[in-house]
């Protein structure tokens, strides 16, 4: 059996001794996703990212992945990086993560910043086409999924106008197949966290795209709403992958959150 340290490739910026920030990526991107934050704050805080199983480098292995274990996989980097108090910061998959993590081992955190991501476990309809996603993937390929799905995170000005949007589809068309449909599994079948945010007590910022279709403001209102600590920022020229689509505006938030509540 291979052992954690082969199942996820970990990236590290910025000063050790300074406030440690991982970012937890979505489905089906990888650590590079969170570039521009990384540049941005780097110089005043100690930067994670990692891929999550079986996405970015990080290998596969039998695909057999629940959310579980990627909070399993979690709790062990901030074991292996000895992080004190990290603020986690997930978007999307990265945020369903979080939120299973705060509810696991909220003591041992900072701070939470949950971009484009929802409390709520899937609806029989989204079941459904977490299944069809799979028959997809067995039928028409990885590639076919990818190309369908990728440009449904994007606002149609991000995918005429930005390069990021072309090397990050790029990369996601290398996804290994038994990757991609492991991650949609352990979506599928995650547990509903909604209950825990209102015991949440740690910072929280919640973010979302303007015109996020995935995750839309007004349900990430209500979410932000539910946690006492929490304050709420709609990204505006954005969809689900806010932080290409307007890293400005996203960087600037992460960091008025970061100042406000942490050195
Ligand atoms: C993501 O961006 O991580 C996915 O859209 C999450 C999901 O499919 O639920």
């Amino acid at each position: 059996m291979k052992s954690r340290k082969e199942s996820n490739s970990i990236y590290k910026h910025g000063n050790p001794l300074a406030t440690p920030i991982v970012f937890i990526h979505g489905f089906p991107y990888d650590h590079n996703m969170w570039d521009k934050q990384i540049s941005f704050l780097q110089n005043s805080y100690f930067c994670i990212s990692y891929d999550i199983r079986g996405l970015g480098n990080s290998p596969a292995g039998d695909g057999q992945f629940t959310m579980e274990s990627f909070v399993d996989d979690l709790e062990e980097i901030i074991d292996e990086l000895k992080l004190d108090k990290p603020v986690l910061c997930g978007l999307s998959m990265g945020g369903y993560i979080v939120l299973r993590a705060v509810e696991r081992i909220e003591g041992q955190l900072g701070g939470l910043i949950l971009c484009d991501t929802k409390s709520e476990a899937d609806t029989n309809e989204v079941k459904l086409k977490r299944a069809a996603g799979i028959k997809k993937i067995n039928d028409e390929g990885v590639q076919k999924f990818v190309e369908d799905f990728v440009p449904t995170c994007f606002t149609e000005e991000s995918i005429r106008s930005l390069t990021e949007y072309k090397e990050t589809l790029a990369r996601s068309l290398k996804s290994d197949p038994i990757g991609v449909k492991g991650c949609l599994l352990a979506m599928q079948g995650r547990t509903d966290t909604t209950s825990y945010l209102s015991k949440i007590k740690i910072p929280a910022l919640v973010l979302c795209g303007e015109e996020d279709k995935l995750s839309p403001p007004s349900s990430m209102k209500s979410m932000s709403e539910k946690i006492n600590s929490a304050e709420f920022v709609v990204i505006p020229d954005a969809a689900h992958m806010t932080q290409i689509e307007n890293p400005e505006a996203v960087n600037k938030a992460f960091l008025s959150f970061l100042k406000r509540n942490f050195v």
